[in-house]
């Protein structure tokens, strides 16, 4: 087998005199003797790039979904880039605004918005907030009534296309929780609903098909619904939403950002839509960016089953192999172009049998008790999906640029463990 594909690491990743792996100038072995594993490296420069590519495509508006990794560091790099943030909880509000992104560069999402979570919103003069429901233009009267807030909406629509990705992530098709359904005609009744309403400033609507999506015709399918069921509204923005996929595996390739934005741009311009064209991607921006170093330590040879190699993390700080059985590589960070040819099932700490991080993977066969393990692309929706189950410490997170690393969030400590129980 071969060593891992370079399409997989950061845009910095070099392999340095010894072999080892170096992400934005910082030696990745050095890394973990600093600030011990399991860590998440980002590159930053990476994480720009993707960010000023994304600007340079939808043009400024275009938006961060801070799900797929959310921190002040990272709110305010993608501020910074020129990038507004989605954010679709009270939570991700919260640090959103503490990173110092002004409300009017927020879009708010969710199925199933408190009115807390809108009345925060508004009180922060929120961008846009992507109405999901009936019961949510019901709320936003109410709020209008009692204290005069307009809200400025997008209307998420369900447009039935199938986004061809794991069933837990697919919300294009009909049948979903998400968004007023285009062919029940639910769709338009919203807008005529929205529009008439004086709580509600009607900017535009959106649609999201779910995530980690490879097929560009789904995307564009589904902008040209957009585009067609905007029309006879001449609403000034359309908002395609997220889910453009990256390469997880050696193998693999995905669309660019650009060439994404190639695509939907062309559709909308073939259904004659003239709007404003809005966009919310999240794991294009950050899955690549990163990588998570582990530590090995127990390696469980079993004749003619399999090799366990155990390292210090697990489901904890990456659920997406047990939740969606998605694929991940890994590699020594000492030895970036080492061939790899030995098969091995490489599992977390946690008590149980499914935690594993790689089901069926290969490392070099030198991989010894005490190595840096690298997994690569997870720097989306792992630390953001993390937990302290078995009450494991979360990593902290570094970004490495330009020979500089500095520690944006640090681990959990065992007093934090304490600090909400009374
Ligand atoms: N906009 C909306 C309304 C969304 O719900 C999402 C993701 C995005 C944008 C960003 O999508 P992205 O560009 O990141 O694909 N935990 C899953 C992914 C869940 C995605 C949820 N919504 C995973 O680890 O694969």
């Amino acid at each position: 087998m071969t060593a891992i594909a370079k399409n997989l690491l950061p845009d910095t990743a070099e392999v340095g005199e010894r072999g080892q792996l170096i992400i934005g100038g910082c030696d990745t072995l050095e890394l973990a003797a600093e600030f011990g594993t399991p860590v998440f490296v980002y590159d930053e420069a990476h994480l720009r790039a993707r960010c000023r590519e994304a600007v340079a495509a939808f043009g400024p508006g275009v938006a961060y979904a801070t799900k797929a990794f959310l921190c002040r560091a990272m709110a305010k790099l993608a501020h910074e880039e020129g990038m507004h943030l989605d954010v679709a909880t009270m939570g991700e509000l919260h640090v959103a605004l503490d990173a110092g992104v002004p409300g009017a560069d927020l879009v708010l999402h969710g199925n199933n918005k408190s009115d807390a979570e809108l009345r925060a919103a508004l009180d922060a003069g929120i961008g846009r907030i992507v109405v999901d429901s009936f019961d949510e233009l019901d709320r936003l009267d109410m709020i209008h009534a009692a204290d005069g807030h307009v809200a400025p909406v997008l209307l998420r629509i369900t447009p039935g296309v199938e986004a061809h990705t794991h069933e837990f992530i697919s919300t294009g098709q009909d049948d979903s929780k998400f968004g007023f359904t285009v062919s029940s005609g639910k769709a338009a009744r919203a807008v005529e609903r929205a529009g008439a309403s004086p709580a509600i400033d009607l900017l535009g609507i959106h649609a999201h098909i779910g995530s980690q999506v490879f097929s560009i015709d789904s995307l564009m399918k589904s902008a040209e619904i957009l585009a067609r069921t905007a029309e006879p509204f001449g609403l000034p923005e359309l908002s395609v939403g997220g889910g453009l996929g990256v390469a997880y595996m050696n193998g693999e390739t995905a669309p660019t950002i650009s060439e994404w934005a190639g695509a939907v741009h062309q559709a909308l311009a073939d259904a004659g839509a003239t709007a404003r064209i809005l966009a919310e991607p999240g794991r294009s921006i950050a899955a690549s960016a990163a990588v998570t170093l582990y530590t090995v330590g127990t390696v469980k040879a079993l004749p003619d089953i399999r090799t366990y190699v155990a390292v210090d993390g697990g489901m904890s700080d990456n659920p997406r192999p047990v939740l969606y059985g998605s694929g991940y590589e890994v590699f020594l960070a000492r030895s970036v172009e080492a061939d790899r040819d030995h098969p091995v099932r490489v599992v977390g700490k946690h008590c149980e049998s499914g935690d594993l991080l790689v089901r069926e993977g290969v490392v070099p066969a030198d991989l010894a008790v005490g190595d840096i393990l690298a997994m690569p692309v997870t720097g989306a929706y792992g630390h953001s999906m993390g937990s302290n189950y078995q009450k494991v410490l979360r990593p902290p997170v570094v970004f490495a640029a330009d020979g500089d690393a500095r520690l944006v969030v640090r681990r959990e400590t065992l007093a934090d463990l304490l600090t909400r129980d009374l």
